[in-house]
């Protein structure tokens, strides 16, 4: 008997395909657990309708080695769901980059799938201009390869309720499923599915057993490499704030210390931290748990007999921790909660008014009323939990079903390892302001490092554990490439590093292209960061020209994209041969604006109608001349 190599060596091949069952499989590209928590949620409810389906949930990472085996694999489904998310600039996630690299340009277009039949759920948000491109182009690329869309691309959408859009998309792929996956002869009536309630299995230990677990405390050993599931702790060397008094907002700058971690960076990479709840936020949540804050705990995925609990559960977090650890470092408790939480919620609530309230708001008839009381209002978890207060669900449902786990927050590392190879520099704007519930929000990541207290000032110093994200936000490899920044605000982070990597160079006798910075800030008086560096660049000869478009000063907004206009000609002539243009920052409004004015300067400079100046953008794009790191 001839088996395949890949059948042998992979793990996720190990479906019992015997007695006439069907392989299904259904692959999720995830950051923050989203689009993995949708692909188990189908799968287990794939398993439930249909006795026929043999399902299995993959990472695509996880799925082959290299490209070659990723074709040699696919050729082999037959019936595949991929759930994948898309990210900042319309980027895959971390987990589906590979993938989806070698999907979309790496294999000539010669890899054909007719054997396959397949949907995709899109996980996205309407607010970002590539609305789902990675779930509508990997339908689209499925489709052209040979393969059989058996539903339309769904589109979640998380400025809304994604659920919802989940659900919609569902409903609509059972009656197509029915027809593959139920017999001819199988007339029984398929019984509405309720998904049961995810929940770890819980062990309270004695307060005196306390060695506390966790994410970071096993590292620093020097063999385990460090990434998101990984992180290693860093001590905050230096924090200042950037903005002057006269400010009423605030930005700082700090300086992680990675001297002995392993951690290495390059310039334009990205930092993830992962910060703590601020401490009211941690014993508010305890309280209304009804729990102390002391109470030793641990909590498990597997049964006794090493049997997983329920194929939905994520991965425990480290324990035994004390409960002020464990929502304190893996609780998002600010975020509002997902319709499967008040569901969650509404199980426990001993008041039956509590009870029917919470479940009216998941309801069909109460998609009005969670819109508006939960999305739009940005009610946060601890709202919601402090309007139902009889709601004390157990520790174990409350981690694994309705506190989602705390995300690290992605910051642009604003220093060059050139220059400060044992710092990570970032640069962050405080995040506060009050929600339409009046309550004030205020931001976790950003408020942690406001707060953060660095080795400089006291022995006692904070830290946290980060890792680092690569980004192919990079200089050109030749230093005498024009480049043209632009990086309002805390746009500024990654070209702070370009600028120190350019000034290095610079010291090492390397001859520098041209190259213009655009920067914008409120009011030069106040939120001007870095000024006395910028001015230094330019003074050293490493940015030829610094042009700062001042908002709030005159009468009238003065943006960077005003500024490209007035500098239109000088601007174009950098880039057009072989120069490099960076666009850093918000990517709702500024990058979009300043991309619409980089296609108006084109149209104008080459004196081409709007189409040729679009496709001379788009290829600025695919030659990687054209380089965004938004948010
Ligand atoms: P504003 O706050 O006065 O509107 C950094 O945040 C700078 O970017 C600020 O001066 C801010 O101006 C400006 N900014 C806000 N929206 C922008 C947009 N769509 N394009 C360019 N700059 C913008």
């Amino acid at each position: 008997l001839m088996v395949p190599k890949s059948l042998i060596m992979a793990k996720d091949d190990d479906v019992d395909l015997g007695s006439g069952k069907s392989r299904v499989s259904i692959f999720f590209g995830t950051q923050t657990g989203n689009a993995e928590g949708f692909a188990k949620a189908l799968a287990e409810e794939i398993k439930v309708k249909y006795e026929k389906a043999a399902v299995k949930v993959i990472d695509l990472d996880d799925y082959a080695a290299d490209d070659d085996q990723y074709e040699d694999k696919l050729k082999k489904e037959t019936l595949s769901f991929f759930c994948v998310a898309t990210y900042g600039d319309g980027e895959p996630t971390d987990n589906a980059a590979r993938f989806y690299k070698w999907f979309t340009e790496g294999n000539e277009g010669d890899t054909r799938l007719q054997q396959l039949t397949y949907g995709v759920f899109a996980l996205g948000n309407r607010q970002y201009e590539h609305f789902n491109k990675i779930g509508i182009v990997l339908d689209e690329e499925l489709s052209k390869k040979g393969a059989k869309r058996l539903i339309e691309v769904g589109l979640g959408d998380d400025d809304q309720s994604i659920e919802d859009d989940f659900n919609a998309w569902k409903e609509s792929l059972w009656p197509e499923l029915d027809k593959l996956l139920r017999g001819e002869e199988d007339t029984s009536v398929v019984t509405p599915y309720k998904a049961a309630i995810p929940e770890y299995g819980l062990v309270i230990h004695d307060p005196s057993f306390i060695s506390e677990k966790s994410m970071d405390s096993n590292l620093a050993n020097g063999n385990a490499a460090i990434d998101i599931h990984h992180p290693c702790r860093a001590d905050v060397a230096v924090q200042r704030e950037l903005h002057t008094p006269e400010s009423d907002r605030s930005c700082i700058h700090l300086e992680f210390d990675i001297s002995g971690t392993g951690i290495t960076y390059e310039t334009g990479d990205h930092v993830g931290v992962y910060a703590e709840n601020h401490a009211e936020i941690v014993e508010e949540a305890a309280k209304l748990l009804g729990h102390s804050l002391d109470l030793v705990f641990s909590i498990h995925a597997d049964k006794e007999d090493g049997s997983p609990l329920g194929s939905s559960l994520p991965p425990p977090f480290p324990g035994p921790c004390t409960l002020g650890t464990a929502l304190a470092k893996y609780a998002d408790l600010l975020t509002p909660p997902r319709k499967s939480a008040l569901v969650a919620l509404a199980t426990y609530a001993t008041e039956p008014n509590e009870a029917k309230k919470l479940k009216h708001l998941t309801s069909p008839d109460g998609k009005k009323e969670y819109s508006q009381w939960i999305a739009a209002s940005q009610r946060s978890l601890l709202e919601v939990m402090s309007a139902f207060p009889s709601a004390k669900p157990p520790l174990g449902v409350f981690f694994a079903a309705i506190a989602p786990r705390l995300q690290p927050r992605y910051y642009s590392i604003s220093s060059s390892p050139r220059l400060a190879p044992n710092r990570v520099h970032v640069t962050c704007a405080l995040v506060y302001g009050p929600t339409p519930t009046g309550r004030i929000h205020k931001g976790l990541c950003s408020t942690w490092m406001k707060n953060a207290v660095p080795a400089e000032k006291s022995r006692e110093c904070s830290g946290a554990p980060i890792f680092i994200r690569a980004s192919n936000f990079k200089l050109p490899s030749n230093p005498s490439t024009p480049i043209v920044m632009v990086g309002p605000g805390t746009g500024l982070a990654p070209f702070r590093g370009f600028l120190q990597e350019r000034m290095a160079l610079k010291e090492d006798g390397v001859e520098l292209g041209p190259s213009l910075l655009f920067f914008g800030c409120r009011n030069r008086r106040m939120d001007f960061i870095y000024e006395d560096e910028l001015n230094n660049f330019v003074d050293q000869g490493v940015i030829s020209e610094l042009i700062v478009a001042f908002s709030r000063e005159g009468a009238q907004k003065e943006y960077v994209q005003h500024k490209i206009i007035e500098t239109a000609a000088q601007f174009w002539n950098l880039i057009k041969e072989e120069g490099y243009l960076y666009v850093c920052g918000d990517a709702k409004g500024m990058a979009r604006d300043v991309h619409r004015t980089l296609h108006t300067i084109v149209q104008e400079q080459e004196g081409v109608s709007s189409s040729e100046a679009e496709a001379i953008v788009k290829k600025l794009q695919t030659e990687g001349r054209y380089l965004r790191d938004v948010w």
